[in-house]
């Protein structure tokens, strides 16, 4: 994938890892191709606003690898940089397969919702939770990656089964609009 020039910047601006860079890049190529077959069926998504979200989800691991807080200083970056909306809550939005405002208060985050809404916040996130570095796994991949993360961090399970239930919701919704199978 060419990317833009903008992006390149701000990476290099910011001092984002060539292993994330790597990463953003196979997460924006997986959302593409969704993309693509979602729009085959009838559906428009905004395509430059899907990829610029897809290559600057991340942006905020040059700061922090902080699950819990990289995505607020993606969206940070972002916004500070002038980018539209629309872009900054794809990186906002992106975690895991999201967190309500009543979760994000739980977890002692800034209390408002992060769920992925629009089609390209959701392509993007269920892109990134199926690509492990860069590569892209399947759908079971994330499932044992979420029961491995209750083994090492059992405090978290409250967490982790409604994440599992938003995903497999996102996954029927994306194979649905997409006709593809993860
Ligand atoms: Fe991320």
């Amino acid at each position: 994938m060419d990317v833009p020039e903008v992006v390149r910047r701000l990476w290099e601006k910011y001092g984002l890892e060539e292993k994330v860079r790597g990463h953003c890049i196979a997460v924006a190529e997986f959302a593409l191709k969704i993309a693509e077959e979602v729009e085959k069926r009838g559906q428009k998504v905004d395509r430059e606003a899907l990829i610029l979200g897809a290559l600057l989800h991340d942006i905020g691991r040059a700061i922090t690898h902080d699950p819990f807080e990289h995505f607020l200083k993606s969206a940070e970056i972002l916004r500070a940089e002038g980018f539209e909306e629309k872009i900054v809550k794809i990186a906002e939005r992106h975690f895991s397969a999201g967190i309500s405002a009543e979760e994000a208060k739980k977890l002692g985050l800034p209390e408002k919702d992060y769920i992925p809404e629009s089609l390209e916040e959701k392509i993007v996130s269920f892109a990134d939770n199926l690509t492990f570095g860069s590569a892209v796994r399947d759908f079971d991949s994330f499932m044992r990656r979420l029961n491995k993360i209750d083994e090492e961090y059992p405090e978290l399970s409250w967490f982790t089964a409604s994440t599992r239930h938003r995903a497999i919701q996102m996954k029927e919704e994306i194979e649905k609009l997409s006709g593809m199978r993860f």
